[in-house]
């Protein structure tokens, strides 16, 4: 680490946040001292905020069938070898009741863009999981919809929303989409979901084809000023049966330093080590946490149907029971000296 990057990094870490410049070039400089130097400021601004308790959410993946073709993604329309299937409400609400049991308190309802997912089911779905566990968060993770749907489902009771913006830089989202997506659309769900209400994720795959210290700056920057409530970052790994399938994947080493990065400019943002993140590496979660994430999401969905959510080749936890997982992680965040909480997880503000 030279001169010129440690005053980047006291300078992110005195101001929450850099010029776009400042930010590529923090990035593009880094070498193994930065990177274990800005880790550990992370972690310390986590544990100010956070202490040693880590949050989880129960995924269910609720269908595989997805209307877009995003080129990175294992479930997208043109993916014929994608094996489809849909979750009827009795498997979601058992799912939900399960994970109760089993100490979660924030269930997220992920999937394609399925358009048999209307409002009105949607709503019936949310409605009921929040009759019958009051104490918890739902959040969704459905793709972009009109501002009236999402209305809808924020009055049917659901809190939060993960949209990652997958790149904010237009060129770069023209790169990773079709043409029928657009950039514009994206950003305006984005700021739709923050203005009905809903405490917002956003985020970005870490080495996706076409991606530059520029459009990382970019995402950086969009960060620090749209100050989500949630922000998922993970690596892009590659499936098999997609346009990008002969791409690199993204790198732990990355990954780590954009999480301790994303931290320091924005110290109350609940942070997950991704999935994604412990596929590339067997401690790649553990390896986030102690980049400053506070956040995992261990999976909730019925064993049958987990290896057909397939985004991205080798995804862990498709073998395991859901009870399994979250003993898993348990052990993995004490062998570090975190604790998973049985809690809703919400953003703490004001801590320091
Ligand atoms: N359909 C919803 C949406 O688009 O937000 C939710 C599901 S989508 C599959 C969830 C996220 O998975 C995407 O936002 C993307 O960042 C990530 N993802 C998809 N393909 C991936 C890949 N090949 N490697 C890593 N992450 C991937
Ligand atoms: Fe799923 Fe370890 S977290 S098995």
């Amino acid at each position: 680490m030279d001169g010129r990057e440690r005053e980047l990094i006291d300078r992110l870490e005195k101001e929450r946040g850099l010029d776009e410049d400042a930010y590529a070039e923090l990035v593009a400089g880094r070498d193994e001292e930065a990177t274990d130097f800005l880790a550990q400021k992370a972690r310390k601004i986590a544990d100010a905020v956070y202490g040693d308790a880590i949050y989880t959410r129960g995924l269910i993946e609720i269908s595989s069938i997805c209307k877009n073709n995003c080129l990175y993604c294992g479930i997208r329309r043109d993916n014929n070898l994608a094996e489809r299937y849909r979750l009827t409400k009795e498997q979601i609400l058992s799912c939900a009741d399960e994970g109760y049991d089993l100490g979660f308190r924030t269930f997220v309802l992920q999937g394609g863009e399925d358009p048999f997912f209307s409002d009105e089911i949607l709503c019936d779905i949310i409605d009921d999981i929040k009759k019958s566990h009051p104490d918890c968060a739902v959040t969704l993770s459905m793709g972009e919809r009109s501002f009236e749907s999402y209305r809808a489902l924020h009055d049917a009771g659901a809190d939060r929303y993960l949209l990652r913006h997958e790149t904010a830089d237009a060129e770069h989202y023209a790169m990773l989409h079709p043409a029928d997506m657009s950039f514009e659309k994206r950003m305006q769900c984005l700021r739709d979901l923050r203005e009905i209400g809903y405490q917002v994720g956003c985020g970005f795959m870490v080495g996706s084809p076409g991606q530059t210290f520029q459009t990382l700056a970019k995402d950086l920057a969009f960060i620090r000023d749209f100050k989500p409530e949630m922000c998922g970052i993970g690596p892009f790994i590659p499936h098999h049966n997609t346009p990008f399938k002969d791409e690199k994947q993204g790198t732990l080493e990355l990954t780590l330093f954009l999480l301790s990065v994303i931290r320091l400019t924005h110290p109350q943002v609940l942070l997950p080590a991704t999935t994604a993140l412990g596929t590339i590496h067997p401690q790649g979660r553990e390896k986030g946490i102690l980049a400053g994430a506070n956040v995992v999401m261990p999976n909730l969905s019925p064993v049958e149907v987990r290896k057909k959510y397939e985004l991205y080749d080798n995804k862990i936890c498709t073998g395991e029971e859901s009870a399994q997982c979250r003993g898993c992680l348990d052990n993995r965040m004490r062998a570090i000296g975190y604790r998973l909480v049985v809690d809703r997880g919400d953003a703490k503000y004001g801590t320091i």
